[in-house]
């Protein structure tokens, strides 16, 4: 009988002996925080929410700490207007539990493409002097697995004075590049909870319009980008009669779970990293983190890599798809705020519009209802309001889908443009749409 390999080997036993050395409480981790450091927390699910109680308890005690994330999702007690020149939070996209306090003023935000803010903190532009991040628990050569929220925090590792692990059974270990061993690791705590689970958003009647003109212009064999909020939902759910799709995107989901569950999803036609989905940070239910568990169908990887336009654009036939707030007649996409009150960020949105561009073959959709309020509202423009934050430039958009149909931008002319989006407007504002165009 063969014995295979011995599992217990000496890297294992000091692996583990320093694990024991770097355990502690999460009220004597913050002992390893000083006055004035910038702390870098993952995206959505990866964010430890006992380091972050911790931290939120202790608050006082410190002065000018900032805790730095996209996607904020849980509101910790240090989100506290009365204790911000303690603990503040700084906003590389406003979540739920951020927007809040963004749109008072009292959490800071700071502007960004989701796929540079690496390269932001290596070259020391976003500080990074603290890591507190969710991790999976340590394997047999004492490496951890980041796969919640590999995004900036793998760099933010290699920049850190201080590396704070909040191990948890229930984080899945993955393939790709998010492992950090425990000689990068200053100290440890455990815990147990079940991982947030973020369900699907609901889908009515126009979304799912807009998805059925988005997943007609997409063909088998394609590799998709699915963005975050209900049309892009929308449109995966549309997908399950196609074959061989392939995945690299940002942000792993349910529906992408749905479209590997019914066969749609095979990774077998990309021309890149062929066979494996990529993605950047997980957001769904507990049966989306047990599928990514040691699953050689995935791979999570840095957001400069799943995000940058170049190394995106390598995978032909790339279809990204991202939701925006409103558009004006020239193309330009207020994805992110409403005249001046920010509303979420940048995100990958601009990233994988010019990741599709350089695709061969590939396509970049924004999509959105083509009214806000009760039908009040039309979200194409003439201009847009005073203060919009703009998202995706007039020169990178390409298709734009509402429940009306679908307009082409790329190799238009503003006049062009202007009738392509007229086209797709709802119906009650296209007269006042057209008389805008006139007068300008
Ligand atoms: N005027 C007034 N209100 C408007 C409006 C307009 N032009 N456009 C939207 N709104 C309101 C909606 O009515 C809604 O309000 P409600 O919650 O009270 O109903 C709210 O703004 C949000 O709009 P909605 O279209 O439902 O947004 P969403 O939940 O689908 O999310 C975002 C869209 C925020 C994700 C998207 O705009 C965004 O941030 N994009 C950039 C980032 C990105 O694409 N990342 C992709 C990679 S993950």
């Amino acid at each position: 009988m063969c014995s295979g390999f011995d599992s217990e080997n000496t890297n294992m036993k000091t692996a583990r002996d320093l694990y024991q050395s770097k355990l502690v409480s999460a009220t004597d981790a913050m002992n390893h925080i000083g006055d004035g450091d910038f702390i870098i927390v993952p995206s959505g699910v990866g964010e430890p929410p006992q380091l972050l109680t911790a931290l939120s308890e202790q608050r006082k005690r410190f002065r000018d700490v900032k805790v730095a994330q996209i996607l904020a999702l849980r509101k910790y007690g240090y989100f506290d207007a009365e204790t911000a020149q303690h603990v503040r939070h700084v906003a590389f996209f406003y979540g739920p539990a951020s927007r809040p306090g963004g749109q008072a003023g009292w959490i800071d935000f700071l502007p960004n493409y989701f796929g540079e803010i690496p390269r932001l903190i290596e070259q020391g532009n976003i500080p990074a002097d603290v890591v507190f991040s969710m991790a999976s628990p340590m394997d047999e050569h004492g490496f951890f697995a980041l796969s919640l929220g590999t995004d900036y925090t793998m760099a933010a590792v290699t920049k850190a004075r201080t590396v704070i692990l909040e191990v948890n059974p229930n984080v899945p270990f993955t393939h790709g590049q998010c492992h950090v061993h425990i000689s990068q690791v200053s100290a440890l705590i455990e815990s147990c909870e079940p991982i947030l689970e973020v369900g699907l958003p609901v889908i009515g009647s126009v979304q799912a319009a807009i998805g059925k003109y988005v997943a007609e212009m997409i063909n088998d064999g394609a590799t998709l980008q699915i963005g975050y909020g209900a049309i892009p939902d929308a449109v995966v759910i549309q997908l399950a009669e196609k074959h061989d799709l392939g995945i690299h995107t940002e942000m792993i989901g349910d529906g992408i779970l749905s479209l590997v569950a019914c066969g749609a999803v095979t990774n077998q036609k990309k021309n890149f990293h062929t066979g494996k989905m990529l993605a950047t940070f997980a957001l769904g239910s507990q049966k989306l983190y047990r599928f990514m568990h040691q699953n050689p169908q995935l791979e999570m990887h840095p957001v400069n890599y799943t995000n940058d336009p170049a190394i995106a654009g390598l995978n032909d036939n790339l279809m990204t798809i991202n939701a925006s707030l409103q558009i004006d007649l020239l193309g330009q996409c207020g994805s992110e705020s409403l005249g001046n009150i920010p509303y979420s960020g940048t995100g990958g949105q601009s990233d994988f519009v010019r990741a599709a561009n350089r695709s061969k073959g590939g396509k970049s959709f924004i999509v959105l209802p083509s009214t806000a309020k009760n039908d009040t509202i039309s979200r194409i423009v003439p201009t847009l309001a005073s203060g919009t934050h703009i998202t995706t430039s007039k020169n990178d958009v390409n298709y734009v889908v509402t429940e009306f149909g679908v307009a082409q931008l790329r190799g238009k002319s503003y006049r062009q443009r202007a009738e392509e989006l007229i086209a797709i407007a709802h119906p009650n504002f296209r007269a006042e749409l057209r008389k805008a165009l006139n007068r300008m």
